[in-house]
């Protein structure tokens, strides 16, 4: 029998509810019916868990020039950037963080009022030359601040928010997109948005790694949606280790504590990032930083032997601590039981944020073959406009959020203006898509979806993440292989709708495990190193070969890789 589905038809579906999603809802909305749709409560979106800042060159602090940002952000992509993307997100900066300051984002304010600026590693003066404070942001609450307006404007405007709805499959016929499926967990019915436009803003996936800064939710569900519907996802190989997540947990430990003059220190008591990059310290680019630990950790010298440097900010004293840094106090006390005035924190990296992603253009448009899909669009993490490259610059990804979802939402006008009737969703479509979350349900076998996503978190962590080499790599996706194999034994437990948690995470870890393996083939092709993909066998850039984007596609169990052009233009 073919469940109850309820029908929904609006001009905008919005998938995710963080800054890409409510910057383009707030572009759409009142004049277009809108929906937002969100796995979480709004304001639990990842975005809010984004500490340090948003990076534009107002300049408030020390010169800059939009040229330098769009420099530093190339530099950092490591030849994988495209530059004419880049140079539009340079050049929407400032005018970005202006529209959020009036919309009432608090900044936190320099002596003159302006907004103040912040050094972070990577940004710098005279395209290259010494660091620059371009950084803004609120305290270290930057994200939430955002959000939290962003937010509130959304309510002030009406948007009409579906939360806690979990999104199933895409429907997309003749790469034209008509709609999605989506699941409302608190109440269990399942509903069919039928929409002239889709954006999907639904964040990363980093989360397939043991040690992460990412919430419980962020399993690649915008992502995988796009694999399940035939489509492609770019450079997934490219997953960002943040230097600094709180020991144990993972949790982010903002950068901004080094920018404010925070060191790194091993277990013989050395300030290692003084020779391993002389010239920057602390404040060498991300994906070198990261590294840096991780070779003290490997060679053993971790603080009292385990996988742990400290980052010590007592010095930076507490009045400087409570003003831009009380959030990190806070989480050190609360996760930690440690006091960053009196004593250092312990860290460790932690899987940040994926470079790669549904590949788009600069209007947020999802394209297949480089071709468009109709109606489709994507914005934030989940989307890869080419920006980031191998390597992404601190503080340009909720300036990505917020240009790109704002870019999003005009090119979404666009599409609504240009249809004038919502696409038939046809019922084998429908049926389709319906019945692979009933065959889920019906699924028997005592396997544990717990211990399923484990066993991936732990491999992924081990075999592809800070460094990786052909045997890790090739063992993690036989493991994954023999994973998804367990995961077809994997009953779900109850077999009622609302609130089943057990359909959930099995949903969640069918995911997980897509993306895992697009990661892992992915990056066992890429005979070379680049920015955070590091391989002990191909140590070296290898430009002659590899600077070129992956594309990954699935095809039934099977799959196939392809390559596409860096796009680097000679007009910019
Ligand atoms: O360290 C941080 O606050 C992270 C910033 C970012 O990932 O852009």
């Amino acid at each position: 029998m073919i469940p109850v589905v309820e029908k929904h038809s609006v001009d905008a579906l919005i998938v995710g509810s963080g800054i890409a999603g409510l910057q383009a809802a707030l572009q759409l909305a009142p004049e277009a019916s809108v929906a937002v749709l969100s796995k979480v409560y709004p304001l639990r979106s990842h975005s809010c868990g984004a500490q340090g800042g948003i990076a534009a060159s107002l300049g408030n602090c020390g010169e800059d020039a939009t040229q330098w940002h769009a420099h530093d952000t190339i530099v950092s992509g490591r030849g994988l950037s495209d530059n004419l993307a880049v140079t539009f997100l340079a050049e929407h900066a400032n005018k970005t963080i202006i529209e959020l300051e009036r919309l009432g984002v608090p900044f936190s304010r320099n002596e003159q009022g302006l907004i103040m600026q912040r050094v972070f590693a990577g940004h710098r003066h005279d395209f290259g030359k010494g660091p620059l404070a371009r950084a803004c942001f609120a305290a270290d609450r930057t994200g939430h601040a955002i959000l939290s307006t962003l937010w509130e404007e959304a309510l002030r405007r009406k948007v009409p928010f579906y939360n806690e709805f979990l999104a199933l499959n895409l429907i997309i016929e003749k790469q034209e997109c008509q709609g999605l499926l989506a699941w409302d967990i608190r109440r269990g019915g399942y509903h069919l948005f039928r929409t002239k436009t889709l954006l999907l803003a639904t964040g990363g996936y980093a989360r397939i790694f043991a040690v992460s800064s990412n919430p419980i939710a962020n399993s690649g569900d915008g992502q995988a949606m796009v694999l399940r519907a035939g489509l492609e996802l770019e450079d997934l190989e490219f997953v960002q280790f943040h230097p600094t997540g709180l020991f144990g947990r993972g949790t982010l430990i903002s950068e901004a504590a080094r920018g404010e003059g925070g060191y790194l220190i091993n277990g013989e008591g050395n300030r290692f990032m003084l020779s391993a990059s002389p010239e920057f310290g602390e404040l060498a680019p991300r994906d070198y930083v990261t590294r840096a630990i991780n070779q003290e950790l490997v060679e053993g010298r971790g603080i009292d032997g385990l996988g742990k440097v400290h980052l010590d900010i007592r010095h930076l004293g507490e009045e400087l601590i409570e003003s831009r840094l009380s959030q990190i106090r806070e989480l050190c006390f609360k996760l930690a039981n440690c006091d960053p005035v009196h004593a250092p924190i312990s860290v460790c990296p932690t899987a940040h944020y994926a470079m790669g992603g549904i590949p788009t253009s600069f209007q947020g448009e999802v394209l297949f073959q480089n071709d468009p899909v109709l109606g489709l669009f994507a914005a934030g993490e989940c989307a890869c406009v080419s920006i980031h490259g191998a390597n992404r610059l601190g503080c340009n990804s909720l300036l990505e959020a917020a240009v790109f979802g704002k870019q999003a939402g005009i090119a979404m006008q666009r599409g609504i203006k240009k249809s004038n009737s919502f696409p038939i969703v046809k019922d084998a479509a429908l049926g389709t898509v319906l019945g692979s979350n009933e065959k889920l349900m019906k699924r028997e076998g005592d396997e544990s979806a717990v211990a399923i996503k484990e066993s991936l978190q732990k491999v992924m962590m081990e075999s592809c993440g800070i460094r990786r080499s052909e045997n890790n790599m090739r063992a993690c996706v036989e493991k994954i292989r023999t994973l998804k194999e367990q995961c077809d034994y994997c009953a779900i437990k109850g077999d009622s709708l609302p609130w089943n948690m057990s359909l959930v995470e099995a949903i969640e870890l069918g995911n997980m495990l897509d993306i895992a393996q697009g990661v892992a083939l992915s990056a066992l092709e890429r005979k070379e190193s680049r920015g955070a993909h590091y391989r002990l066998d191909f140590p070296e850039i290898d430009n002659r070969d590899w600077q070129k984007h992956t594309l990954f596609k699935k095809n039934g169990n099977d799959f196939k890789i392809t390559f596409k052009p860096v796009h680097q233009s000679s007009d910019v």
